[in-house]
């Protein structure tokens, strides 16, 4: 059984402390960071850009997961790099030629993640899986944090894990989006291995050592059921 990771997603921390947040999560054991790019246009919201990465990349270690929800992702690559992304991820939507995106991604000397929104089906990247090093699954609607998680989500990455088995391709299944305490046995019996962990992680209701505690309890629990 592949090691489950953790990546949080600080859309819903406290935005004024956010160096306090991710040390927090990061001394609570996250395995990656996972930042939410927004351009106003791919998706509604516009959140951060590379001047705020560049500034995140100097408080932790944690590798960057770059989940960038833009058009035009081609344009922006190169300085997501600099910035200190370490895994970038683009939306299949937003790609005009995937190949060639993905092929700008390894001369950049990053791991690729290809992103899946919900309403997109996972044969729009079939042809690239050999190529990649994640296929990140929406379970939610992109744009905000805080959502609960679609119900066909877990088909989608159990469809996607044995197409990927199938083919000995060893890509990790990311899924982003409505990751909770009560569902993450799921996500990984379906064959997810990085969660990215939002407002199960950040929110009022406890700190964040506290949430990252019971969701890595969760997931040892369905773990050791399922193996
Ligand atoms: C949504 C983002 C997610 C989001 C996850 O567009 O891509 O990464 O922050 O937040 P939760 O875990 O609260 O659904
Ligand atoms: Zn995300």
């Amino acid at each position: 059984m592949t090691a489950i990771k953790i990546a949080p997603s600080f859309l819903t921390a406290d935005l004024g402390r956010l160096a306090d947040e991710i040390r927090a999560a990061e001394a609570a054991g996250a395995d990656y960071l996972h930042l939410d790019v927004m351009d106003g246009r791919f998706v509604p919201p516009i959140s951060f850009g590379q001047i705020v990465v560049a500034a995140i990349d100097k408080v932790t270690d944690l590798p960057l997961d770059i989940h960038l929800m833009i058009e035009y992702p081609e344009r922006q690559l190169e300085t997501f790099v600099e910035a200190g992304g370490d895994i970038l991820n683009v939306h299949v939507e937003a790609c005009d030629d995937l190949a060639s995106v993905i092929g700008q991604i390894q001369n950049l000397g990053r791991k690729v993640g290809v992103a899946v929104s919900p309403e997109t089906a996972i044969t729009t990247i079939e042809p690239c899986l050999s190529e990649i090093d994640q296929v990140l699954v929406m379970g939610v609607n992109p744009g905000w944090g805080g959502q609960a998680l679609i119900p066909e989500t877990l088909e989608k990455i159990s469809q996607l894990r044995a197409l990927l088995d199938e083919r000995g391709i060893t890509a990790d299944i990311e899924v982003d989006g409505g990751v909770k305490v009560h569902n993450v046995a799921e996500c990984a019996a379906a064959g997810a291995n990085v969660l990215v962990a939002g407002s199960v992680v950040f929110n009022d209701e406890a700190p964040v050592a506290d949430n990252m505690r019971e969701l890595r309890q969760a997931i040892a629990g369905a773990t050791s059921h399922s193996s």
